[in-house]
């Protein structure tokens, strides 16, 4: 086997393919806070095998996941393969079965009723159940100690629709899980699922609308009452993908719409407001103001995937794309269908997080992966071209916005935000981030004050290894980790899933 000759598969995203752990990681600069105790897990694609039709899109990688335990100062390194429905098929064949990206018209006979999806967006911690998710498909339970896979969840059959998105919302007032699922009764259907679990996992409250047009809906916004569903025209289309097209196209002459819908009550309508096409991958948060909803997310004029090209086969126009952290607002007091988009950061960015103490309220402070305006070129992008050489928080209240250079031929990945034991501020955290280091092909996790973010790092660990771009990333807390470790469960059922198979 050997990977094609293609830039996705090359220098610092040349597939990781390894499956390791390191006990105490060597810390280069500064020391791991004491306080810091729990597990940052992240996930991202590492493709098990060269694609199927000698091409494929970055996105669509075998599902890793990543899992650094800080436990008395020090941190552990874990790294497995999410064992999906996928993953287990093509390496008992010993070879790639599935061709593009959510086509089954492309893949092999022998996987015809095996799901595709590949868990490789993000990863949940709610319920007690650590998921790996990817948009397309159900979650995958996998264990948050050793990281073995327990199998796709259903919660018990509940979940009706065919798929889950990949950022679902906890509410901090409840601890209970926002979610949803689009292309909800098959691939490029508009239908739209709608789903609360409470604290504990269970499914309580669920409810079906139709999309304007059958689209990506990867993110979405929630405040304490409603839904916001931005819907960009990134379309799909079955005759078009039995046809051969990529499964998203962009189409800038169709408009875009924000779907809003009042949480949790049965009679609820989904009321789209509309204007021009915009393009936003992200939700960094959502709340309500004096009748008004307010949804922060980086936003371009244009797609940013080169890889899903316009319909009309105009050239992917790199500058349209870029985006920034903006703030689209609707008027819930006004007949009017219109809203308003005002730019929030004037540096290009994505990858936004905050503390999710504040998820859903009206909040201070957003972090985000900022691209600087000089750059080097020679640099490998992210995903989209992208190149993150900074961190950013952004002061909703001041507008001022504190940045940490993450150093020269380097770039960041997406931080996440840890708060400190027993603060009730918000903001008062570490922010944990993995920054590529092209020079040395090597991958770094730098420790940073969330509220001092321009000073040196608290603490910089060296990895042994080179950890390719991956997507989002979640935090379990020691507290849980320990009563996770006292379930003996999870491994009966690990051992449900895998017996008899060596993988
Ligand atoms: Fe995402």
């Amino acid at each position: 086997m050997k990977f094609p000759d293609l830039p996705m598969y090359a220098g610092f995203q040349r597939p990781g393919r390894f499956e390791a752990d390191v006990r105490d990681i060597e810390v280069v600069q500064g020391a791991i806070p004491h306080d810091l105790d729990g597990a940052f897990y992240r996930v991202g694609p590492d493709p098990q095998f060269p694609p199927l039709l000698g091409t494929d899109i970055p996105l669509n990688g075998d599902g890793m996941v990543s899992m650094f335990r800080f436990e008395n100062g020090r941190a552990h390194f874990r790294n497995r393969w999410v064992r999906t429905p996928k993953f287990i098929a093509e390496r008992e064949a010993g070879e790639p079965l599935f061709g593009a990206y959510r086509n089954p018209f492309t893949d092999d006979p022998r996987v015809a009723n095996v799901c595709g999806g590949t868990a490789n967006t993000n990863v949940l911690w709610h319920g007690g159940k650590l998921l790996a998710l990817k948009e397309d498909s159900h979650p995958v339970e996998i264990d948050p100690i050793t990281l073995d896979t327990i199998g796709p969840w259903s919660y018990d059959g509940a979940l009706t629709s065919e798929t889950a998105t990949a950022h679902p919302k906890i509410d901090p007032r409840t601890g209970s899980l926002v979610f949803f699922g689009y292309a909800a009764r098959g691939e490029a259907t508009n239908d739209i699922a709608y789903y609360e679990a409470d604290a504990s996992g269970n499914i309580v409250f669920e409810k079906w609308f139709e999309a304007p047009y059958s689209a990506m809906l990867h993110d979405f916004g929630v405040t304490e009452n409603y839904l916001i569903f931005p819907l960009f025209p990134l379309v799909s289309d079955l005759q078009r993908l039995k046809d051969g097209h990529p499964y998203f196209e962009w189409n800038p002459e169709k408009p875009m719409y924000l779907g809003v819908v009042r949480r949790r009550d049965p009679e609820a309508k989904i009321n789209w407001y509309v204007g021009p096409a915009r393009f936003a991958s992200h939700t960094m948060n959502a709340f309500e103001q004096d009748g008004k909803l307010h949804v922060d997310m980086p936003v371009g004029d244009a797609c940013v995937f080169p890889f899903f090209p316009e319909i009309n086969g105009a050239d992917f126009d790199p500058d349209a794309a870029v985006p920034y952290v903006s703030r689209w607002t609707i008027d819930l007091t006004s007949p009017s269908t219109d809203f308003s988009l005002n730019r929030l950061c004037d540096i290009p960015g994505e990858f936004p997080r905050i503390d999710e103490r504040s998820s859903t309220l009206g909040y201070r402070y957003g972090f985000v992966c900022l691209q600087e305006t000089v750059q080097d070129p020679t640099l490998p992008g992210s995903f989209t071209g992208l190149r993150f050489s900074k961190l950013g928080r952004v002061d909703h209240r001041t507008g001022e916005l504190t940045t940490h250079y993450v150093g020269d031929a380097s770039a960041t990945q997406e931080p996440i935000f840890v708060p400190r034991p027993n603060s009730v501020d918000e903001g008062d955290g570490y922010l944990l981030v993995l920054v590529n280091r092209y020079a040395e092909m090597r991958s770094d996790l730098l420790i940073l004050d969330a509220q001092r973010l321009d000073e040196e790092p608290v603490a910089t660990l060296a990895l042994p290894l080179r950890l390719r771009n991956g997507l989002h990333s979640t935090w379990i807390s020691g507290e849980d980790l320990t009563a996770a470790e006292a379930d003996h469960s999870r491994l009966e059922r690990t051992h449900a899933h895998t017996a008899g198979r060596n993988l």
